[in-house]
């Protein structure tokens, strides 16, 4: 028990110094990424879905803290699972639409939501494990995918975290 406490706290100092490194510095391996929003270049229906999509995950992320800070882990748990089963790239699209979001969409964006939809999974384990450390790791994992995704992708709609999604390629303004 304190052995599995030790190496959450350290999972966590990890992931608070990866989001720090994330954000002062965009790792080498995307630095040439385009940063074009996606939404705008979207067909309407699509973008109609992805936004109902990022309300659903917005809902079920408010229950999550919710749920993590009272130990309902029962509610961590089916809160992690339906923002794991969230259906952009899944349900509802059409072999049309799903043409069409992978000519439009950039191979970061995929890894983005892959990753993002992975940690969504494991911070359901963690609810059904009664982990309330973990919880609260990768509910941090998970906000820090928000930023970077919407720093990278939707710039455009969250000026705010544009400069998250910059190359890092030298253009400092001070
Ligand atoms: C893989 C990329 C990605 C991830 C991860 C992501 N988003 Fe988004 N999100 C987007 C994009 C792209 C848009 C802009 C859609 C548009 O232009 O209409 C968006 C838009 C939104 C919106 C606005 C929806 C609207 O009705 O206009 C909300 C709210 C939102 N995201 C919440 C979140 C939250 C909360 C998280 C994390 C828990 C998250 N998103 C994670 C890509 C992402």
């Amino acid at each position: 028990m304190h052995m599995k406490n030790g190496i959450a706290k350290v999972l966590a100092s990890a992931g608070i110094i990866v989001l720090l490194i994330t954000i002062t510095q965009p790792p080498g391996a995307y630095a040439k990424e385009e940063h074009t929003a996606l939404g705008p270049q979207l067909s309407e229906r699509l973008r109609t879905l992805l936004r109902e999509e990022m309300n659903l995950i917005q809902a079920g992320m408010g229950r999550a803290l919710i749920a993590i800070a009272a130990g309902d882990h029962q509610a961590v748990y089916e809160n992690g699972r339906d923002i794991y089963k969230s259906f952009i790239l899944k349900q509802q699209l059409t072999e049309e639409d799903r043409r069409e979001l992978m000519a439009v969409a950039p191979v970061g964006f995929i890894e983005l939501d892959g990753a993002f939809h992975d940690t969504a999974h494991k911070l359901a384990k963690a609810g059904r494990d009664e982990d309330s450390e973990l919880q609260a790791f990768y509910f941090s994992r998970l906000v820090e995918s928000c930023t970077v995704c919407h720093g990278r992708h939707a710039s455009d709609r969250f000026p705010g975290l544009s400069r998250l999604g910059e190359s890092g390629s030298g253009h400092h303004h001070h």
